[in-house]
């Protein structure tokens, strides 16, 4: 018998294929009322893309899998992740540099038993899947083991992470602390055992400049010369107190992005968490470096780190998607952080960026993809990318399900998605054509 071609999925759709920060004409967003997806059983390819009669004629013998109960979207891109501090998201009222002091470092320090690295590890990455996000830039932990736990989680569920061990040399509590030489060896020894092995990768990880010395980030450079591809991140221009310490430091850089920059750590797959504070020089670097900035709306609101300048990154030419920050973020929905960057952006005036729907799809989907250098493989639910998605199918009698039941047009049912939806609307998730969640329940691959 013939080979089935791949399954023939049938939705609702939107997506962004076109960035709409460049692309001023149309409505920012791509809307399809009755969509067809040939998704090939080979390799989670999208083979075949129209409207569904169209596609169907074309392969009849396809099984149709028919998601019209749903709002089919493209996989979420979170590109800024804590992995070990799911279980103190919620603190308020502190700074950053008091939160990590009573809050996230005493519990990073706990991964250091690897029982409990494990279990948090498959917390986390039910958080994820939970909220329908399909690729993610996750910072991990200190401990070699732990960082090993989250990569063996993430592969159980097939998701694409990028990940490496956080190396740190002063500062910080002593047991979340390492030397440059063995920062280095553990990370190409991680690297080698992860980087390239399914859909997860390696990213060079130093804390912050805070908390790293030249000799460790030096030590992260040659990491970055040994390792083929791989990926870099850390944190920068956060919180004043942190930009002045940093300054501080490191009297002999231009600037924060300078103490990066030195040691050749930013390129086309480095992400700088937060930049709320850039001077245009740093911008100017980043921008030339190709390297992408993880705004972190909830975070940066919760933290009181400061406002977003949106316009200054993007009119600099520097790449900005979303980052979730859990756990100073307020949790993992990617809808949430795209709502809160629109609030933001509309307090600020005439120095913030009006945001429609279709921009924070973009921020949420493509500009993440785009950022993680994944930009042909995912983002979108075009031919040739794989099939990364979710299905928002509201509760009945829930807001968004009347919401949408009611919106007047595409524009108004995706404005909707982001102020209305949540975990508990997210049914279904795929990653790369297989399944990983249905109905709202989590399972690893293959065992749905
Ligand atoms: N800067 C250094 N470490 C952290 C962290 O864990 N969270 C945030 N938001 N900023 C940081
Ligand atoms: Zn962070």
């Amino acid at each position: 018998a013939a080979a089935s071609p791949g399954f023939l999925y049938r939705a609702r759709a939107f997506d962004t294929p076109v960035d709409p920060f460049t692309s001023a004409d149309g409505p920012g967003f791509r809307h399809d009322d009755d969509l067809g997806l040939l998704v090939s059983h080979d390799d989670g390819t999208i083979v075949a893309r129209g409207p569904f009669a169209t596609v169907a004629e074309a392969h009849p013998t396809a099984p149709v899998i028919d998601l019209r109960d749903g709002i089919l979207l493209p996989g979420l891109v979170d590109t800024h992740v804590h992995f070990p501090q799911v279980r103190v998201i919620g603190a308020l009222g502190m700074p950053l540099l008091e939160w990590l002091d009573r809050c996230a470092l005493p519990e990073e320090q706990r991964l250091a038993s690897p029982a409990y690295a494990a279990t948090i590890a498959g917390e986390f990455v039910a958080g994820l899947v939970s909220a329908g996000t399909t690729t993610s830039l996750v910072f991990g932990s200190h401990f070699a083991s732990a960082v090993d736990a989250l990569f063996a989680e993430a592969e159980r569920f097939g998701l694409r992470v990028t990940s490496g061990l956080v190396v740190s040399d002063r500062i910080l509590p002593e047991p979340l602390l390492t030397t440059p030489e063995r920062a280095y060896d553990e990370s190409v020894e991680l690297a080698t055992r992860w980087h390239g092995s399914g859909r997860l990768r390696y990213a060079v990880t130093p804390r912050f400049s805070l908390s790293a010395s030249d000799p460790i980030l030096a030590a992260c450079g040659a990491v970055m010369e040994s390792v083929r591809d791989v990926c870099f991140t850390s944190h920068v221009n956060e919180n004043n107190a942190e930009v002045a310490t940093v300054a501080g430091q490191f009297p002999d850089r231009a600037h924060y992005v300078d103490t990066y920059d030195h040691h050749a750590l930013l390129g086309p797959l480095s992400v700088l968490a937060h930049d709320v504070h850039p001077t245009d020089a740093e911008l100017a670097v980043m921008a030339a470096r190709g390297s992408s900035v993880a705004w972190c709306p909830t975070s940066n609101a919760a933290l009181g780190s400061g406002l977003f300048p949106l316009r200054r990154h993007l009119d600099a030419g520097v790449r900005v998607a979303l980052g979730s920050d859990v756990g100073a973020g307020t949790g993992f929905s990617i809808f949430k952080e795209g709502l809160q960057a629109y609030f933001l952006q509309h307090l600020m005036g005439a120095e913030g960026m009006p945001l429609g729907a279709g921009h924070l799809l973009h921020l949420s989907t493509s500009a993440g993809a785009a950022a993680l250098g994944l930009a042909d493989t995912v983002g979108d639910l075009s031919e040739g990318k794989q099939f990364d998605a979710l299905l928002l199918r509201p509760p009945p009698g829930t807001a968004l399900d009347i919401g949408l039941r009611h919106a007047d047009s595409p524009e108004s049912e995706l404005g909707k998605i982001f102020a209305l939806a949540s975990d508990a609307d997210v049914a279904d998730v795929w990653v790369g054509g297989e399944q990983i969640a249905s109905g709202g329940f989590v399972r690893p691959v293959n065992r749905l």
